[in-house]
């Protein structure tokens, strides 16, 4: 690994600082100025480990993701995966298979947090997930539901066929032997939030 060569790009996104370099990416998660510094340490470097581990557990139940080459403290540096980000070549085919994809991940327990179509990156006819930085392991149907309107509200952002992406996905994920019983929750979350969205507005 070439440690004093320049970074070719370098993102400063929400939690993290990542530096992409030609065959690897390094992922470094920010200082919170607002937390107790000792503190801060110690959960920025548990977070980092829990995010690698889960990272190599996705891949492990057969969903792409880079492979981790070490972990230093706050530090992930990973496998760089080379193609174009899910956003830009999204259709119906991949959003299915998005959704098997999702299924194997609550098939092992794991949440995502943030799965948006600037999370995944297709690659080698692969879709990887490259950012588990607010991923956890939960067994609760709640919690599965809430992954999943996460990714819907994003498709609402991004995409104007936004319904027939839904129901490719939905098709995708119903290999889950759960996943009837998680729809149904991620539609009545919607429903909570229009709820409120209307109480708001009134
Ligand atoms: N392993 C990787 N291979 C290729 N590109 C990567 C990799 N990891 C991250 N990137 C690129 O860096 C960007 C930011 O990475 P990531 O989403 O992990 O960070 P983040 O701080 O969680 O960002 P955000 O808060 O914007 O989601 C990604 O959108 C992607 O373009
Ligand atoms: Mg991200």
């Amino acid at each position: 690994m070439l440690q004093n060569s320049k970074p070719e790009r370098i993102y400063l996104g929400g939690e993290a600082e990542v530096r992409i370099y030609s065959d690897f990416v390094e992922k470094i998660r920010k200082k919170k100025n607002y937390r107790v510094s000792d503190l801060d340490k110690i959960l920025r470097e548990s977070r980092t480990r829990t995010e690698a581990r889960i990272i190599s557990a996705a891949r492990r139940n057969g969903v792409p993701t880079p492979i981790i080459f070490d972990v230093q403290g706050e530090k992930i540096v990973m496998e760089r995966i080379k193609g174009e980000p899910l956003r830009e070549i999204m259709n119906t085919e991949l959003s299915r298979k998005l959704g098997e994809l999702v299924a194997k991940l609550h098939e092992a327990r794991i949440i995502h947090g943030d799965i948006t179509p600037m999370n995944l990156i297709y690659s080698k006819g692969m879709i990887f997930f490259i950012d588990f930085g607010l991923s956890f392991y939960d067994e609760r149907i709640e919690s599965k539901g809430v992954d999943l309107h996460i990714y819907f509200e994003s498709l609402k952002a991004y995409f104007d066929n936004w319904e027939e992406l839904k129901e490719a996905f939905i098709s995708g994920y119903k290999s889950y032997e759960k996943g009837g019983e998680v729809l149904k929750r991620a539609e009545e979350i919607d429903a909570r939030g229009r709820y409120v969205e209307r109480r708001m507005r009134d």
